[in-house]
């Protein structure tokens, strides 16, 4: 599948953004603001208002997959008044929203920029949709405090917490040198990945060069380690009958029919499982077929999603796509038309850092799409399960511990 064109493009050197734009005091965005916060009680570090005010500007600023403007023009504010250098890299508009604004990745570095780093620091800033405003609970702002909105989660919890684990590392450990670091945050992750493809296809002409030894990706891991994630495979199957009067099934052949005894067989079968991952898992997400209850339907739909847990990182998917597409030619020869979209098989992290509790998490993240030479971290706060629903929250706690553990990551990855 093609996701960008490779004449789309490197960074441009440090860009003005569009004209009209103005900037915006960071305390006026998102009504944030210390007048507004509530007391906050003992419990609370240094950098909690930085970090909660930060995250209510990013949550209250709508950016599901497409419109990400906004949320990247207030991000390169932020970040260049806090002392980073910033690059933006476009990225097109997405095929059904081809009229939306400009949608950049953000690139961020303290001092000179180097070719070469010891970890890049990553997440993504689009969120599905709808919206869900930014809703702190009243009274005392605790570790217990539940913060809801869109995003809070997946994953501008870890785009908040890895910027202020950043900001403080550098401003209170004179061990760790800020040309160590970089980060990046990217759109379209929730879609196509087209944000972190086409920066993973732009390092191949960058100018200067960027490697790096490592990459900790923000995602939701409820605070722990990931040692991987599973991979996924995106299928549609048809199936094609023969229509006829309900009462004389004899005369047609019912798609419906066909498809409702394949899919029972997919979902019997074992279609692989490791001892890392689980087994693999299949949903049948959608499914459409025939006209009315009288009549023999001649044509049955399913879109499929199954999660894979087995095989090699670029083609473990095809192992489960060739059992499904087995089972449809099994159940009819000739009455299936099969076609997977994308997939991949399970990504491996490294999970093994002292103080962290590991997970392997079942959701696809950017790392397939970021095709270099780096070991992988995947950690942030909030759980998936969650992410991406109506009640989308996350606590105070949960971000804090994000902030005290992204620092103690940072510093493992640049020491390796
Ligand atoms: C994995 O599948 C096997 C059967 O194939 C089942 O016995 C087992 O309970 C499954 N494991 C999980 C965690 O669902
Ligand atoms: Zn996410």
């Amino acid at each position: 599948m093609h996701w960008a064109s490779a004449t789309a493009i490197v960074f441009p050197a440090l860009l003005a953004l569009c004209a009209g734009q103005q900037q915006q005091p960071l305390s006026e965005v998102g009504h944030s603001g210390s007048s507004h916060s509530p007391p906050a009680s003992a419990d609370a570090p240094s950098w909690r208002d930085e970090l909660l005010q930060l995250l209510e500007a990013l949550v209250s600023t709508p950016s599901a997959n497409g419109q990400e403007n906004g949320v990247g023009q207030f991000l390169v504010d932020y970040l260049q008044q806090a002392q980073y250098q910033v690059d933006i890299q476009f990225v097109p508009p997405p095929k059904d929203h081809p009229d939306v604004p400009d949608r950049f990745n953000v690139l961020a570095w303290r001092g000179e920029r180097k070719p070469s780093y010891k970890t890049l620091v990553t997440s993504h800033i689009d969120v599905v949709p709808p919206h869900i405003p930014w809703e702190i609970e009243g009274g005392e702002v605790s570790k217990k405090t539940i913060i809801k909105g869109r995003g809070t989660t997946d994953a501008k919890g870890s785009v908040a917490t890895q910027i202020v684990a950043v900001n403080h590392l550098l401003s209170t450990n004179s061990d760790v040198n800020p040309e160590d670091l970089i980060l990046l945050f990217v759109v379209g992750e929730e879609t196509t990945g087209d944000g972190m493809r086409l920066f993973s296809d732009s390092l191949k002409h960058m100018d200067p060069p960027l490697s790096f030894d490592s990459a900790i990706f923000g995602e939701p891991t409820e605070n722990k380690l990931a040692c991987g994630h599973k991979g996924a495979l995106f299928c549609s199957a048809v199936a094609k009958g023969k229509d006829a009067h309900s009462g004389y099934p004899e005369m047609g052949k019912s798609a419906n029919e066909l498809m409702i005894r394949a899919m029972n067989k997919i979902l019997d079968t074992d279609l692989g499982s490791s001892p890392l991952f689980g087994n693999t898992t299949f949903n049948v997400g959608r499914f459409d077929g025939g006209v009315a209850a009288n009549v023999i339907p001649a044509k049955a739909f399913v879109d499929l999603a199954a999660r894979v847990a087995v095989g090699s990182e670029r083609e473990g998917h095809r192992v489960v796509q060739q059992k499904i597409a087995d089972i449809l030619k099994e159940t009819d020869e000739d009455a299936f038309a099969f076609e997977c979209t994308h997939g991949y098989g399970p990504y491996e992290c490294n999970c093994d850092v002292e103080g962290f509790e590991p997970t392997i998490v079942n959701y696809g993240t950017d790392i397939p799409n970021l095709d270099a030479d780096y070991v992988r971290y995947l950690y942030g706060p909030g759980s998936i399960l969650v992410a991406h629903g109506d009640h989308e929250y996350i606590t105070v706690g949960d971000l804090e511990k994000a902030v005290e553990d992204y620092q103690k990551l940072i510093l493992h990855a640049i020491s390796q």
